[in-house]
């Protein structure tokens, strides 16, 4: 088996060739090539479960392989443990946060490896001083003597990063750690990885998001079906190019919009306000509608959302479901009304990880499967093997713990769980993030069926194509008010980001 080809003439930090791990019956990777330079950013990307993190776990020391070879600073090594790769200058940020909740910012930062003084007492001070000056670098206010548990994922994957920064790594690997970060996140994110880069360090960063790997990277492999399928430099590439190497076929139409007969006002919100976050919000999202709030991260979409449905409270105004007014704060109420919110923030509020697909996809509706009193497991399975059909989740069986998925099938399992409740209006938060390209178009054909069976559908997306591709109508949000409501017409790109920028009055 050859390496990958190279891309840039300076002597590779790592090189993987034709590894391979299973898992029981499971192949997770069949064959992963990889080759990372000095000063070099080099994407991965692949389709959710193309065994994108489980080669990062190989790297990580975390998984050992099952076969090809692994060299590391033109050695071959078999790091059996994660405190060995850790030691030998690779600091990985996972795609899952694996901080310890209970100990604070700063333990966590230094798990592991406190620096100590002499007679072996531990340095806190040296510590801690050191996560300040990290967190200046990163632009990060999180209070370093706090524990993390109720962190926000955004900050909790910015202690992660912490942490791989304080290791003076000379390989730093990303998975998708850019999922749960906004927009000025992510450019401090990305000038700390070129400032790293321009060092001479070596980056691996995972993304589904074209746009960053363009930005970032100067090089990109694609693995699909737990096999390496190529590399190339970004400047020689296009994303058409690459969608076709991950999906193995011609992508033609992402958004396949149908537009659907409009019927009755399903979900009407007026006047909505919560004091600071958004305020006097009003709109309708009929049957057989698909609705965009579209707006920048932070603009004050989801907390609307949330508001709506029950989970967040609101100060004035009244949210209306098929004619009928719905009492604020009671998300129980909402969903026997009919309403379901699938959350931003899928994998904290999600998924049971330590629970089967099957159980996972039938939590909501337990109470509508069980007959006289009783839950089968037949009834369980069969309802949940039509939806996780539906949207391809890979997986052995419908028995696979949903923490051992990848990433974007355990998304999967969550939206199915909630469509299972079989709700009239849907309120659907970044219905794509952390979904691959091939699986994306599926999620929008879903959402255009279910529009066209006649469920209202409210969407929050920061994806301007998605929102043009999808919506029969777009409101846009700017600092908590809607700045525009625009029609499948109107909606050009142009008309969305100048109103996503600019204030009711400026716009006007
Ligand atoms: N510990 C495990 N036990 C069983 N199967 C596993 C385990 N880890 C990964 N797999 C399986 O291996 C395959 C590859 O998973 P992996 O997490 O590497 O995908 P990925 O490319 O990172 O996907 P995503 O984009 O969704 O994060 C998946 O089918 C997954 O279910
Ligand atoms: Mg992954």
């Amino acid at each position: 088996m050859t390496a990958p080809p190279a891309a840039s003439p300076a002597a590779p930090t790592l090189v993987l060739d034709g590894v391979a791990k299973s898992f029981g019956p499971v192949v997770a990777l069949r064959s992963g090539s990889l080759t990372l330079r000095p000063g070099s950013v080099h994407a991965l990307i692949g389709e959710n479960g193309a065994g994108k993190s489980t080669l990062v776990k190989i790297i990580a020391g975390l998984y050992q392989r099952d076969a090809g070879t692994f060299e590391y600073l033109g050695e071959p090594v078999d790091f059996t443990t994660t405190a060995e790769s850790k030691d030998a200058g690779i600091a990985v940020i996972y795609q899952e946060p694996t901080l310890f909740p209970d100990l604070s910012v700063t333990e966590n930062v230094f798990m592991g490896r406190q620096p100590t003084m002499s007679f072996g007492r531990i340095d806190k001070k040296a510590m801690r001083d050191e996560v300040v000056s990290l967190f200046e670098q990163l632009g990060v206010h999180v209070d370093p003597d706090r524990p993390t548990r109720g962190l926000s994922i955004a900050d909790q994957q910015l202690v992660e990063i912490a942490k791989a920064m304080s290791l003076d790594a000379k390989v730093l690997v990303m998975d998708e750690p850019t999922a749960a970060l906004s927009g000025v996140e992510v450019e401090r994110l990305f000038s700390v990885a070129r400032a790293l880069r321009d060092e001479g360090r070596a980056i691996l960063f995972i993304s589904h998001r074209f746009d960053e790997v363009f930005d970032l990277c100067d090089t990109v492999t694609v693995m699909r079906d737990g096999e390496y399928i190529s590399t190339s430099a970004i400047a020689d590439t296009t994303v058409d190019q690459l969608v076709r190497q991950m999906v193995g076929r011609d992508v033609t139409d992402l958004f396949p919009k149908v537009v659907a007969p409009v019927g009755d006002v399903l979900l009407k919100v007026e006047g909505l306000t919560r004091t600071g976050v958004f305020h006097d919000v009003s709109f309708e999202v009929r049957a057989g509608e698909i609705v965009a709030l579209a707006g920048l991260v932070g603009a004050g979409r989801s907390e609307i959302a949330r508001a709506a449905f029950g989970v967040d409270p609101y100060d004035s105004g009244t949210v209306t479901v098929a004619g009928k007014p719905l009492p604020g704060g009671d998300p129980t109420k909402a969903m026997s009304r009919g309403l379901a919110l699938i959350p931003e923030d899928r994998r904290r509020q999600g998924a049971v990880l330590d629970s089967g697909i099957a159980r996972n996809v039938t939590l909501t509706i337990r109470d509508r499967l069980t007959r006289f009193g009783v839950l089968t497991n037949a009834a369980e399975n069969a309802s949940a093997r039509e939806w996780a059909a539906r949207f391809e989740v890979r997986a052995p069986s419908l028995d696979t713990l949903a923490g051992t998925l990848s990433g974007g099938n355990q998304q999967k399992v969550v939206i199915a769980k909630w469509l299972a409740t079989e709700p009239s209006v849907l309120i659907v938060d970044e219905p794509t993030r952390g979904i691959d390209v091939g699986t994306k178009s599926e999620v929008h054909r879903l959402l255009s069926d279910l529009a066209g069976q006649g469920l209202a559908i409210l969407m929050i997306s920061s994806e301007l194509p998605e929102v043009l591709g999808m919506a029969d109508r777009v409101l846009v949000v700017h600092e908590g008010r809607i700045t525009a409501n625009l029609t499948r017409e109107e909606a050009t790109p142009e008309a969305v980001m100048h109103a996503a920028t600019h204030s009711l009055e400026e716009t006007r």
